[in-house]
């Protein structure tokens, strides 16, 4: 894989190819489950952000992207899917190398990307306007119309996953996506926009820019030519992206990650409930801006219910891709230590352990395995009830009835998805429409899922829709044609 590595990171992918660096600056990529480092990225900065930028307007304006009819994007879309799944073994290998995923986890993720170039395909000749009625002489009709250039800025726990979640529906609506990966996880959506060109994309509708994002990152969401922004990861630097959209009165997108409760009923059917709740908090390593890290539970019920969550959670591995256990390594030391000092801060503060996942015998000392915990009772007011810990550790509280569920429920701020776990039917659809999150499931729970379901936050969980056809509008506007015709 080392030769084939090399022939991806060596420039930023601008017009269709990859470009050397104006300014040669490299950033180490660390593979997560050794601790080494295995190769270097070239780092993007202003020139190579304003030659993407100014490529992605060619192709609007006078370019062959601009030109193209819905069903054409579609149709490339759709190829572009076809080569994701063509290419899947080489993307899976790059995944997993890049973040530590166990290979399974690895190819559900390339399997998802896929299916995101496919439903956004379908869509993309699909975006009707509508006629108004307004006074006789006129005639009046709506047309969505692309923002223009959009500059996509994704985090680093599901590159592959976030760039179909991202550009697919973009391209669809007829945007040129600037896309500035994460410096930690860039591999595949590199190889991927190599996959687009190939397969016949316009020079100028798809360009990535490797880089960190204090450097990279904070040039392209700057840039003065860009037409929005959509960016995904941390509650900070969203602020900060808010703040330079506001700055030239462009809109943005913000995901930016959770608190998400799962709402545990005595009434739960508990074969459904366990496994999604444990994987909820354990996929990924828990590094899903959407995973279940908080379960209230009936406290009449709580030893019975929180026996079962321990029992599943006991029996937890993580080990390396190639073992695919239940989770790998998280993503570099950092997210590791400030794990650790979330677990070493619950002990401090006399939190009960009720139980702990193993690291696999034959793991790599140095690389960055966290065990699974399972916290509880946890006090809702402690750090570890509020904050977004990105790991696999989850907390558990008891909750007295429905209005205290609902009440420790909202009482986050976040809201990006919650479970409610009940066999009542109208507890169910009582709570769904109360609690404050972007997503509630109803027996059921997965976090990052569903392409075709919109999926956002309220609160300081961000605004904005991303996946279904709500992404298609949120990456888009209205244009109104007022034709008075006497
Ligand atoms: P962030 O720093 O927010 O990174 C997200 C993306 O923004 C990356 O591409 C990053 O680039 C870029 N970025 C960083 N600083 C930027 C700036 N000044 N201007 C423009 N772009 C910038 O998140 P992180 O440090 O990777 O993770 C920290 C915490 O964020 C995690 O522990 C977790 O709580 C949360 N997080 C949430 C999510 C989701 S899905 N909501 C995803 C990842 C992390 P570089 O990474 O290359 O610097």
């Amino acid at each position: 894989m080392s030769n084939n590595v090399e022939s991806i990171v060596k420039g930023a992918f601008i017009d269709n190819e990859l470009v050397p660096v104006a300014i040669d600056v490299r950033v180490p990529v660390v593979d997560p489950t050794t601790g080494a480092v295995f190769t270097e990225l070239h780092e993007a900065g202003t020139e190579e952000v304003d030659a993407a930028v100014a490529a992605g307007r060619r192709a609007l304006e006078q370019g062959e992207w601009g030109k193209l009819a819905g069903f054409e994007r579609g149709r490339l879309l759709s190829r572009l899917s076809r080569a994701i799944l063509d290419n899947a073994e080489e993307l899976v290998a790059l995944e997993s190398r890049d973040t530590g995923k166990p290979l399974g986890q690895a190819k559900a993720d390339i399997a998802a990307t896929a299916r995101y170039f496919e439903f956004y395909a379908g869509a993309a000749d699909k975006m009707h306007g509508e006629t108004i009625p307004y006074f006789r002489e006129f005639f009046v009709a709506t047309e969505r119309e692309p923002h223009g250039v959009v500059a996509h800025i994704i985090p680093w726990n599901y590159p592959a996953q976030m760039f179909g979640r991202n550009v697919a529906p973009s391209l669809a609506v007829g945007n040129a996506a600037v896309v500035k990966p994460a410096e930690d996880a860039c591999l595949s959506v590199l190889r991927m926009a190599q996959l687009a060109a190939e397969i016949g994309f316009p020079a100028g509708a798809l360009a990535v820019l490797p880089g960190r994002g204090s450097v990279t990152g904070a040039a392209l969401s700057a840039h003065d030519d860009i037409d929005y922004i959509a960016f995904t990861g941390s509650p900070g630097v969203g602020e900060m992206i808010q703040v330079v959209a506001a700055r030239r009165a462009i809109g943005c997108t913000l995901e930016l990650g959770g608190k998400s409760p799962h709402l545990l009923f005595g009434d739960a059917d508990l074969s459904l409930a366990v496994p999604a709740i444990v994987n909820g908090i354990v996929n990924n390593a828990g590094q899903t801006c959407s995973a279940g890290s908080r379960v209230l539970v009936e406290r009449a019920h709580f030893d019975r219910l929180v026996g079962a969550i321990a029992d599943a959670f006991g029996k937890l591995r993580a080990g390396t891709p190639e073992m695919n256990l239940d989770l790998g390594p998280v993503i570099n030391q950092r997210q590791r230590e400030r794990i650790e000092r979330y677990c070493d801060r619950a002990k401090a503060d006399g939190i009960p352990l009720l139980a702990e996942g193993r690291i696999a015998d034959g793991t790599p000392s140095d690389g960055f395995f966290v065990a699974p915990r399972l916290y509880g009772p946890v006090d809702p007011n402690n750090i570890l009830a509020r904050e977004e810990v990105f790991g696999p550790v989850l907390c558990v509280m008891p909750f007295e009835d429905e209005a205290d569920a609902l009440r420790l429920a909202n009482d986050s701020e976040f809201g990006l998805l919650a479970g409610v776990w009940t066999r009542d039917g109208g507890r169910a659809f009582r709570l769904a429409r109360k609690i404050r999150a972007g997503q509630v499931y109803i027996n059921g729970f997965a976090a990052g899922g569903g392409i075709e379901l919109p999926f956002g936050g309220v609160k300081r969980s961000g605004h904005g829709r991303e996946k279904g056809l709500a992404a298609m509008e949120e990456l888009s506007t209205v244009k109104t044609i007022i034709h008075r015709h006497g």
